[in-house]
């Protein structure tokens, strides 16, 4: 029987931003970061894997396209890592385990959304890679044991290979095995909860989230602040406020979070600028909804929160009772936006998964 895997990973959007590493080969973060995880149904890449002895080296193929393996790169890393893991877990302990650390493997990876819609595709990319070898090898490890190679991927990516609300620890060792992620709670304990995603540009441009959280690294006080006197009690607070399932409490965190991690991408030298125009203008709306939602004859609590990563794209959480009404107004306010006159097209609703 051919030895072969295929496994899918969804995209996770960040409530608490992962933005500068301790060290840059291992993706190490300076802060802890939270996510979402999406389901399975809209965001996601799948990758096949395939190990064979009669293949001559690793090769790797993206949507169809091959991609060269860069030695010593990301892609390499987690190719060689989950090699040894088959190695010390699988080959070292059974002698009778077919010797799968030794052959290459050939590797395609789809995702189910447009590489050019400036959604990021590292996260679930590095996730479906590192869960399909390990499908492939058979590994014992839980999803926060695998969560440390795909973090060797794409920082991100290690949020992905669990579902619902996510936290990455940062961690303090050296050696980056406590910096992993943990399941805050399962998609199943509030799934109430909808991101509606906004392509306000579909292309991809500026700087790299690899380059642009090291000039910040460099460059920015502010980050300095945020990492010691603002993310930690923020972990606290946005776990507290899911476990409670407290949307508006929920919605303040991530906003004032989105829009730290913008200040400090300007506050890098030289700075950068990921929103745009529409980008600042969905904020604008958004706030003035809430504004009337805190009213209290409207019932005195936030409804939408908006949160944006390394570009223009706005992504929305909503619960489902208020998600037409808020495609309605978006729909509204944006007539000129193409990519907004189809909400069908427009809004990939995504539940969490
Ligand atoms: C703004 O995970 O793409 O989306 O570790 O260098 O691959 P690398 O960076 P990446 O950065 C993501 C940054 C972010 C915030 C987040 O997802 O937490």
């Amino acid at each position: 029987a051919p030895f072969i895997a295929t496994t899918s990973a969804p995209v996770n959007i960040a409530c608490i931003k992962y933005w500068g590493k301790r060290d840059t080969k291992l993706i190490l973060p300076t802060n802890s970061s939270l996510s979402v995880t999406l389901d399975q149904d809209h965001l996601r890449s799948t990758t096949t894997s395939r190990a064979d002895p009669s293949f001559e080296k690793d090769r790797l193929w993206l949507n169809g396209v091959e991609e060269d393996i860069k030695a010593g790169g990301r892609m390499a890393t987690c190719i060689s890592e989950m090699k040894r893991m088959r190695k010390e877990l699988v080959e070292d302990v059974d002698a009778s385990a077919p010797p799968l650390s030794t052959f290459s493997v050939h590797i395609a990876s789809y995702n189910n959304f447009p590489t050019a819609a400036g959604l990021a595709s590292s996260a679930s990319g590095f996730a479906a890679l590192t869960a399909s070898l390990a499908a492939l090898y058979v590994l014992p490890s839980p999803p926060t044991t695998l969560s440390l190679i795909a973090r060797q991927g794409s920082g991100s990516a290690c949020r992905s290979l669990l579902g619902g609300f996510v936290a990455w620890n940062a961690g303090t060792l050296p050696s980056g095995l406590d910096s992993h992620a943990v399941q805050v709670a399962p998609e199943t304990h509030w799934p109430d909860i909808h991101a509606l995603i906004c392509v306000v540009s579909d292309t991809k441009k500026g700087t790299s989230s690899t380059s642009g959280m090291q000039r910040t690294v460099e460059t920015s006080a502010l980050l300095q602040h945020r990492i010691k006197h603002v993310v930690p009690q923020r972990m606290t607070d946005i776990s507290a406020a899911i476990l409670a399932r407290d949307f508006d409490r929920f919605a303040e965190i991530t906003m004032a979070d989105s829009n730290q991690f913008h200040a400090v991408a300007l506050d890098t030298a030289p700075p950068i600028f990921y929103m745009n125009d529409v980008s600042r203008a969905i904020i604008a709306v958004v706030e003035e909804y809430n504004r009337v939602a805190l009213l209290p004859e409207n019932g005195g609590k936030r409804k939408a929160a908006y949160t944006y990563d390394a570009g223009p794209n706005a992504v929305i959480y909503a619960q489902a009772a208020n998600l037409k009404e808020i495609i309605n107004m978006i729909a509204y306010y944006f007539p000129q936006q193409d990519a907004f006159k189809d909400p069908f097209d427009l809004f990939k609703g995504a539940g969490v998964g």
